[in-house]
């Protein structure tokens, strides 16, 4: 059932701006925060930053143009726009199947991803109510702390159920008044506090030892597995391959450049993502603090130095604000993918659409919430069978991130690059850009380069590498 008025009525960013904060906001989340610093300090830095780099540079800037293209060409969320599209040509309505896939994979993200940025706000609790300092001083019950905070089936729910609640806040109030109205607030607060987080960094004594290994490269630490890691988290950071850029390039104005706003958003992401790594070992290396496991050093490790430094209450509180702040613009935009489908396709009322989507998703996450040690059945559930992927949480995150995100993007690679014309793409890059130099460049890079790659992802998940 297509809802053939959506075109008229569509709504849309209230200017230029609105787009870059929205786009801006659902691409700097906890994978910049949180998952970015950490698999660069495993893959051992330098190196890995530069293929990171590459990879935004060769495969997420084509890509996302792409779907940015794809939304404002249509007016339509995935679904729709895919349906339109593919009609006619080869593939036919099979490529409704990637728009599915994308509201399928918003649904699943949202559902743990909200979990993880539940967490953030119990530390802005713990922080902001002193209990966070004792803690800090003390690095073994700081880890008994989260371990225990993991298993309590209650306070998870409660935390994920609190950051949905929030989100279902913003998303329920539509395009210009919820979700551009909130980017407008959280992303000049989250970049101001970046700034101060950076100011402060640069006094410390790890700062220089930071630089260093951020951007001087060893390749001898580089490994094939860190190569493919840094493209598959390419796609995740820039929201790339459900649609999430595709629905916001549907509000977006003709009047408006696609490429440059694009290009804008890969920029303000990875500027963010390198300023939290900045941040984050500059505190570490200040001190001669051994990490034992990277993947909870936001939560287990970064305490403990804060509360080393003056003012650490402050500096602790800012930073899990800032964190929380991040989340929420991205998880408005996963809500958003699915909700615009209920509107879209079913034609329900925004309100409507909002509540039961994400009720749905609240819901369902609370399996998540429970599967962290809280009830043991659903931690042991492992139907990958590795031990990264044990717990629903595991399964949904493997299968997320290392799936149907990488086959998403791949099949949007195809579509756009081999499937649209040239002069159907021409036309809609150049409306409100004028004449694209750049665009032979962009089109083989997504015909060629951006498939090659993710390809290459998809072959080793294939073939059982480890990379996540
Ligand atoms: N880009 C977000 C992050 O880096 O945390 C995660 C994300 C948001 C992925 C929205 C996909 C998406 F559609």
């Amino acid at each position: 059932m297509e809802n053939h008025q959506q075109q008229n009525t569509r709504a849309q960013w209230g200017s230029r701006l609105g787009f870059i904060l929205a786009a801006a906001g659902s691409a700097v989340g906890l994978g910049n925060l949180w998952k970015f610093p950490y698999i660069t300090f495993e893959n051992g830095g330098g190196a890995f930053v530069l293929v990171y780099l590459g990879a935004i540079v060769l495969v997420g800037a084509p890509i996302m143009i792409a779907e940015v293209l794809l939304g404002r060409k249509t007016q339509r969320g995935p679904v729709g726009a895919f349906r339109l599209l593919g009609r006619d040509r080869p593939g036919g309505v099979a490529w409704t199947g990637v728009g599915i896939l994308g509201v399928v994979t918003g649904f699943v993200i949202l559902s743990y991803y909200s979990v993880v940025a539940g967490w953030t706000l119990r530390y802005i609790v713990l922080a902001l109510s002193g209990k966070l300092a004792p803690l800090a001083h003390d690095p073994a019950a700081l880890q008994t702390f989260f371990g225990t905070f993991l298993s309590n089936p209650w306070q998870q729910t409660f935390f994920h159920l609190v950051f949905m609640g929030a989100t279902v806040g913003v998303v329920f109030f539509g395009v210009g008044r919820g979700i551009e109205r909130a980017a407008r607030i959280l992303m000049p607060v989250l970049f101001l506090i970046l700034l101060a987080l950076v100011f402060y960094v640069v006094w410390t004594p790890g700062f220089n030892q930071a630089l260093t290994f951020i951007f001087r490269p060893n390749f001898s630490e580089l490994t094939r597995g860190g190569v493919l890691e840094a493209l598959g988290h390419s796609f995740f950071t820039l929201s790339l391959g459900m649609g999430a850029m595709l629905t916001y390039g549907s509000y977006m104005r003709k009047k408006t450049s696609i490429p440059r706003a694009a290009i804008t958003v890969c920029v303000l992401d990875t500027l963010i993502a390198v300023m939290a790594c900045i941040i984050m070992f500059s505190i570490i290396f200040s001190f001669d603090f051994e990490i034992t496991k990277s993947s909870t050093i936001l939560f287990t490790t970064l305490p403990v130095v804060f509360f080393k430094l003056p003012g650490g209450v402050v500096i602790s509180a800012l930073f899990y604000i800032l964190v929380a702040f991040a989340a929420l613009t991205s998880t408005i935009s996963l809500l958003e993918v699915v909700a615009s489908y209920a509107i879209d396709e079913f034609g329900w009322a925004r309100r409507r659409a909002t509540l039961i989507m994400g009720g749905s998703i609240a819901l369902f996450g609370i399996l998540n919430a429970l599967s962290l040690g809280g009830v043991q059945r659903l931690s042991e559930i492992n139907l990958i069978g590795r031990p990264s992927t044990a717990g629903v949480f595991g399964t949904l995150d493997y299968l997320a991130s290392n799936w149907f995100l990488p086959v998403g993007g791949f099949l949007i690679a195809l579509f756009v690059g081999w499937v649209l014309t040239k002069d159907e793409n021409l036309q809609e890059l150049e409306t409100g850009h004028g004449r694209m130099k750049t665009f032979g460049i962009w089109r083989f890079l997504l015909r060629f380069a951006a498939p090659l790659a993710v390809g290459a992802i998809i072959v080793s998940v294939i073939l059982g590498a480890e990379y996540q």
